[in-house]
């Protein structure tokens, strides 16, 4: 399902595994999957952090994908209600995601569903 997140990314399995695992043992990242008759369909990761601007945790929603066989069914909005009460009963005051320019279609279901955009994403590989 990430490789369908990131058609273009080459992949790299060992290190994925390793930054999977690291988010499997923290404490403030947590991963939600949605399954049909045993299988995983969709997979959202979000993690939540103390933010001195909201004065309170902050959420952020890092990876959110949903199989293109099962899309347009509400298994995307689903899962996103599911991290943000999630994300509200630990009491994060927020949520927030960055995505990419291109993704127009997944901005608009952000948008219908109470996200607005608020800032530029600055980024710069290390
Ligand atoms: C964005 C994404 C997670 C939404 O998942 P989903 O299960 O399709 O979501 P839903 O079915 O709950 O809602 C999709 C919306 O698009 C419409 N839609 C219809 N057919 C669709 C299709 N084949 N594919 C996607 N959306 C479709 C739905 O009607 C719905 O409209 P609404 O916003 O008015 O309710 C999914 O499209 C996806 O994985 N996209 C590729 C990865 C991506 O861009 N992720 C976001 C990264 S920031």
């Amino acid at each position: 399902m990430l490789v369908q997140l990131w058609p273009q990314k080459a992949q790299n399995l060992s290190k994925l595994r390793g930054a999977f695992d690291r988010g499997l043992a923290s404490t403030t990242q947590r991963y939600v999957c949605a399954t049909e008759n045993g299988e995983i369909v969709g997979f959202a990761s979000f993690s939540m952090k103390s933010s001195l601007w909201q004065e309170a945790l902050l959420a952020s929603l890092d990876e959110l994908v949903v199989d293109e066989a099962s899309r347009g069914q509400g298994i995307g909005g689903a899962l996103l209600d599911y991290v943000v009460e999630i994300a509200r009963k630990t009491g994060c005051g927020r949520i927030e995601l960055d995505s990419a320019f291109h993704r127009t279609e997944a901005h608009e279901f952000y948008e219908r569903r109470g996200f607005e955009k608020r800032a530029f994403l600055f980024t710069m590989a290390l």
